[in-house]
């Protein structure tokens, strides 16, 4: 069963999942707070990363090195590329890259990472179906999608530049960690997922009403991650 380590990039998203956690220890480390203990009698590290790729990949390899977790869950909101998933949709991750690698002044296609064997990095088969599978019992009223995940370190709010990156990468949702923490997780060969829920479209339109979308977003994602570490 191992040693399960919970990554969310803000305060909303993890702390529910602190409040259910039996906490048996707090370590603070890089500037962030690892909670440790157990999640339904299961061991975990749950921890607030902080927003953007660099916070998210320091905090995956403190996992891999401090806590030595047998996996990592990145858990959030994401913005949606695709018409057909709407705002409390969840998006399990196939892959994850990074919409914002930009080699192409060197002749790289974009979103190639120079010199690495891969630039997309592939999610754990097992943990995105048992995603998939408690997502559809704990969340029945809701869609859940599996696809690639596509991460920068930029809000997306503006149409024009949501469909540059959906001309470019074949993404279902943007956000801005995921695929830091999947780069991360592979080159220390841990199994990973993302799970996002969406809070906006990406393009400015629900800027209004996003605290309250988020509310009900990440409500689905403590649904499913409880009910995943049930299962584990
Ligand atoms: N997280 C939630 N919505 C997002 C968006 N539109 N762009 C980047 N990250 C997000």
């Amino acid at each position: 069963m191992g040693i399960t380590g919970i990554i969310g990039a803000m305060d909303e998203e993890v702390s529910c999942l602190k409040e259910a956690m039996k906490v048996e220890r707090i370590h603070q480390i890089a500037g962030m707070d690892f909670y440790e203990g157990d999640l339904d009698g299961k061991k975990a590290v749950v921890v607030r990363c902080g927003i953007g790729k660099v916070n998210a990949a320091v905090c995956a390899q403190v996992l891999a090195d401090r806590f030595q977790v047998d996996r990592i869950i990145n858990t959030g909101v994401a913005g949606s590329l695709k018409n057909v998933i709407n705002i409390g949709d969840i998006v399990l991750s196939v892959d994850a890259l990074q919409h914002d690698m930009d080699a192409t002044g060197f002749g790289y296609a974009p979103g190639i990472i120079p010199r690495m064997e891969t630039s997309v990095f592939k999610a754990d088969e097992g943990l995105v179906d048992l995603a998939e599978k408690v997502c559809r019992e704990e969340n029945p009223e809701i869609q859940v999608f599996k696809g690639r995940i596509v991460s920068g370190d930029q809000f997306i709010s503006d149409h024009d530049v949501k469909m540059d990156i959906v001309s470019r990468f074949d993404g279902y949702c943007t956000e801005m960690e995921g695929a830091a923490i999947a780069q991360a997780a592979w080159l220390n060969d841990i199994p990973f997922v993302i799970i996002r829920a969406i809070s906006d479209k990406a393009d400015g339109s629900a800027e209004m009403d996003y605290a309250e979308f988020e509310e009900k977003a990440i409500g689905h994602t403590v649904k499913l991650l409880l009910g995943m570490m049930k299962k584990m």
